[in-house]
């Protein structure tokens, strides 16, 4: 049978939003598939593209075979193939024994504790931006919502003075959208780099109430070291991708989906305890973080491939999320799913550092949300991120009613 094609080291594929179509004929025909390179492949090389649940799991839960430790560079608007060149330093691209230490010591800032003394500020800070909505009002959702919020929850975690977070986020934005090989990503990286050294000393010699300032302090069990100024200049820079750039769309496209859905929206608002397993519903259903990219350590045999070592190996989360054999109607969203053993968070010793943080920032948003006086309807075109990385809307124009 023809494989259709489409070239998934294209941001272009993604213009529209995830390739559904695409991902649900692999998982019946191609489920382990070969992607030849192409013309924008950056280093020549083709990859493998995992689509199933049960083979996605297979390639998280085995660290040794699949190793993070190359990462997988996102050129030129979303491509992760090309191996990076902060691999093997930044805490997602490593692995045992570097990963086991630089994720416990993060792991004694984001304790259950430290992450629900967040939820009063960040409820604060949420009730004051949806108050500015008024009935009748046009705005962009993604922009004015969506974006907020997580971005004020990583500066608080990070104990950034709230007079640096405009211009610290504008940077982080101008870095996020400039080629990653390009001049000006670079002049935005040095900036964030010696930002971060600045509040690391500052956190060293005056540790504060925040996580960061645990974190800076936290000492190794095993051997009693604290991470370097490098480790933690890099977990800094991670955490704006890797926490406010997903949460953000995970809150515009739960959205959305509402929206698109009234009779949702309005059993949501009588029975607010129905928030729990939505949220979960929105996380499957967005599933920002929709791919990851590891290399192969050994020559192994996987559903009669050979897969051999070195070769670089995609999973993809979204098309797990979706996937028929796991989930009943996978294609529908349901505010109430139970189970909803979704993949969104990833899994394994790599599983999301920040999920607590996620979860509580979409609960938050959408109880404040549906707590106000007012419906929201769709009131212009969607747009997405043209990006294969993390796919999401950057503009979700709504008016309050
Ligand atoms: C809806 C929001 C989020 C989604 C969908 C998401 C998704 C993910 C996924 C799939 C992974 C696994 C990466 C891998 O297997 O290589 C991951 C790891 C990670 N996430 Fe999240 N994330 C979210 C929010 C956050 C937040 C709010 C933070 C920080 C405050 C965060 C910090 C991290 C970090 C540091 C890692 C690396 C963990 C490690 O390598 O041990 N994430 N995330």
């Amino acid at each position: 049978m023809a494989v259709p094609t489409l070239d998934l080291s294209d941001s272009k594929s993604f213009a529209q939003g995830f390739p559904h179509e695409f991902f649900t004929w692999l998982r019946a025909h191609q489920p382990l598939y070969w992607h030849a390179p192409t013309a924008i492949t950056p280093d020549g090389e083709g990859f493998w593209v995992f689509s199933r649940y049960a083979d996605v799991d297979s390639v998280i839960m085995d660290p040794a075979a699949y190793s993070s430790d190359k990462g997988g560079e996102r050129v030129a608007g979303g491509t992760t193939i090309k191996d990076e060149v902060s691999a093997g330093k930044v805490m997602n691209q490593t692995d045992d024994p570097l990963h086991r230490r630089l994720r416990a010591i993060v792991n004694e800032g984001f304790t259950v504790k430290a992450i629900s003394a967040l939820e009063g500020e960040l409820r604060t800070r949420t009730r004051r931006l949806l108050k500015g909505i008024k009935a009748g009002e046009h705005f962009d959702f993604a922009q004015r919502v969506a974006r907020e919020i997580p971005t004020q929850a990583i500066c608080i975690v990070l104990g950034v003075p709230e007079e640096d977070r405009l211009m610290l986020t504008d940077w982080v934005d101008r870095g996020i959208e400039a080629p990653s090989d390009a001049v000006i990503a670079e002049e935005y990286v040095r900036k964030i780099r010696r930002y971060a050294q600045g509040l690391i000393e500052r956190k060293r010699a005056d540790p504060a109430d925040d996580i960061f300032s645990t974190i800076v302090h936290a000492r190794f069990e095993a051997d009693g070291s604290t991470l370097s100024d490098h480790e933690l200049r890099s977990f800094f820079g991670l955490l704006f991708p890797a926490g406010a750039e997903t949460t953000t769309r995970s809150i515009s496209g739960g959205m959305l989906a509402l929206i698109e859905r009234p009779a949702a929206w309005r059993q949501l608002r009588a029975e607010p305890a129905l928030l729990k397993t939505a949220v979960e519903e929105i996380v499957r259903w967005t599933t920002p973080s929709c791919y990851k990219r590891r290399t192969a350590t050994r020559d192994i045999q996987h559903s009669g491939k050979l897969i051999r070592e070195g070769d670089k190996v995609t999973f993809w989360e979204m098309s797990a999320n979706r996937d028929e054999r796991v989930f009943e109607r996978p294609f529908d969203f349901d505010i109430a799913r139970s189970p909803n053993k979704h993949l969104g968070f990833g899994a394994g010793v790599h599983f999301c550092l920040g999920s607590a943080l996620a979860r509580l920032e979409l609960k938050v948003v959408f109880e404040e949300l549906l707590k106000r006086d007012l419906d929201f309807e769709v009131d212009g075109t969607p747009l997405w991120m043209p990006n294969n990385r993390l796919v999401g809307l950057k503009s979700l124009p709504l008016r309050a009613k």
